[in-house]
């Protein structure tokens, strides 16, 4: 019989943000898989679990993920992963794939598990919810992200910052991800606009090297983690009349 496989949320990086649920997966002696970029890098994911405490099992395989927007290249990974993934899974072991965050939010294990599944359809795939990035960030600063009617949008900086103007026709709260490589050009957009001053940045949330930085304009030029994002309160928003959402109860 084929064994499983899980995407288990491991959460953004303090191991006190790993679900039961995880935890108990974890040391039920599967095969750990996590992803990593190259040969000679760590896996963020693999590091918070151990922190944790709990040491690296026997069988476990890192898989290798490149950071690259070419589509063509980042198939053929995620096909040569789940062969990989497959053939533990077809001895009959379970198979954890590890991933930082939330497996459900921004995760390659949407893309390992659609991959799997269209090799062999009849593997069984359980996604594991977890603490995401943003919600630790959120708590860390201080923010809420949303409130009663406020609208919220979660967006991938690096795939297009000139989106942002769109955005903030729309939402009361941005979370924005993948910041690291365009932080400069989302400073002056959020600037122009004068929220800039209501945006906070974090970097390794949840991390023992965590750091907060609400004087946003303080980061122009400087190199920042992977591994950062940016929470952005838009008071400009404009909003429409208040809709209510119960009606009134008939006497
Ligand atoms: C591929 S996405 C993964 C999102 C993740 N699955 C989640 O639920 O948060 C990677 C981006 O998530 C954000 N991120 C993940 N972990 C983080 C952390 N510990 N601190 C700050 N940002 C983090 C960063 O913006 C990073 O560029």
């Amino acid at each position: 019989m084929n064994g499983k496989l899980y995407g288990v949320s491991v959460g953004p990086g303090d191991p006190g943000m790993i679900t039961r649920r995880a935890w108990e997966l974890l040391q039920c002696g599967a095969h750990w898989t996590y992803p990593i970029r190259n040969e000679k890098s760590d896996s963020y994911a693999l590091d918070v679990v151990r922190r944790s405490g709990l040491a690296l099992p026997e069988n476990h395989t890192a898989l290798i993920f490149p950071m690259t927007h070419d589509k063509e290249k980042l198939t053929s990974y995620w096909l040569r992963a789940a062969e990989s993934v497959l053939s533990i899974l077809r001895r009959g072991e379970d198979v954890l794939f590890l991933v930082v965050g939330d497996a459900s939010t921004y995760a390659t294990f949407s893309h390992l598990a659609r991959t799997v599944s269209s090799i062999d359809e009849a593997i069984e795939i359980q996604t594991i919810a977890g603490v995401s990035s943003f919600n630790a960030a959120a708590a860390d600063l201080q923010m809420p992200l949303a409130d009663t009617d406020d609208t919220l949008a979660i967006v991938p900086a690096a795939y297009g910052v000139e989106m942002l103007d769109r955005l903030l026709a729309d939402f009361d709260t941005l979370v924005l991800l993948k910041v690291n490589s365009v932080l400069d050009q989302i400073i002056d957009q959020l600037e122009a606009r004068d929220i800039l001053k209501d945006s906070a940045f974090i970097e390794r949330a949840g991390m023992p090297e965590e750091r907060i930085v609400r004087d946003v304009a303080q980061l122009r030029g400087e190199k920042v983690n992977y591994l950062s994002l940016l929470l952005v309160r838009n008071r400009h928003r404009i909003r429409g009349p208040k809709v209510r959402g119960c009606r009134k109860k008939k006497q």
